[in-house]
């Protein structure tokens, strides 16, 4: 039973990690990124508070976090195992999840962190576009579609840029986020289930390295 946290600062390539970890291991991926887009598409309340922290970089309340996050790991889907990508983020969320992994008698097998330089980063979100139709995950530089403007997952012809790549958001996503990170990744290297990647590889490397930890 694997249950894992990838830790990474925005763009590191936790979402792409995910990706072939599901494919590999059939975890649950739970991305609280990705439930509060879909909160916001909806317009449900948790969307409608999420929307203004999310649209300037900055982190949604713990408490709404660490609540949708308590939810979503009580469905079924998550007893073979699940990734947390994107929570938590704060020592606060940690520690919530703690309660909430012992509640649900959930424990955690693996903390992972993809490392990734800052000014790597930078590039990188800058150049991120996302399918309309699918959410499939591309990259100007190091990882556009194979065919040019189609699609590799689903075909869709129409992509986007996420609202909080654009620079002047970047830059605060990416203090915010750091001044986390390090207390973070203390708080789970005390537990002793911390273990770091070197995310300025090709993903297919990263991923190599991440099926090494947990194939262990
Ligand atoms: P979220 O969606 O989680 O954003 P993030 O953490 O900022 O992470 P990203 O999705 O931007 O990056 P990623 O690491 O998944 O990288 P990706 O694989 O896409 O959260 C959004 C917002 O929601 C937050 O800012 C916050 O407001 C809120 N939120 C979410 N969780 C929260 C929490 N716990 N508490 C409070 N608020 C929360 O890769 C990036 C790009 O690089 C892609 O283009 C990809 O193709 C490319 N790439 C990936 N890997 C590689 C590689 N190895 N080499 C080259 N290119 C690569």
């Amino acid at each position: 039973m694997i249950n894992l946290i990838l830790l990474g600062l925005p763009g590191a390539g936790k979402g792409t990690a995910s990706e072939r970890i599901v494919d590999e291991f059939h975890l649950a991926h739970i991305s609280t990124g990705d439930m509060f887009r879909e909160a916001i598409a909806n317009e449900t309340p948790v969307g409608l508070e999420a929307k203004s922290y999310i649209d300037n970089g900055n982190l949604v309340p713990d408490e709404v976090t660490a609540k949708l996050v308590e939810e979503r790991l009580q469905q079924k889907d998550t007893e073979k195992g699940f990734i947390l990508d994107g929570f938590p983020r704060t020592t606060v969320q940690a520690e919530l999840l703690e309660d909430i992994t012992k509640r649900l008698d959930k424990r955690l097998t693996n903390v992972i962190s993809i490392d990734v330089s800052e000014d790597v980063l930078i590039k990188r979100l800058s150049a991120r576009y996302m399918c309309k139709a699918c959410g499939a995950t591309y990259n100007k530089i190091s990882n556009p579609t194979k065919v040019e403007g189609k699609c590799d997952r689903c075909g869709g012809s129409e992509f986007y840029q996420r609202d909080d790549d654009k620079p002047e958001v970047v830059k605060n996503r990416l203090e915010v986020n750091k001044k986390m990170n390090t207390p973070l990744k203390d708080f789970y290297d005390k537990k002793g289930i911390l273990s770091s990647v070197n995310g300025e590889q090709t993903p297919d490397k990263v991923f190599e390295e991440i099926y090494d930890i947990l194939k262990k």
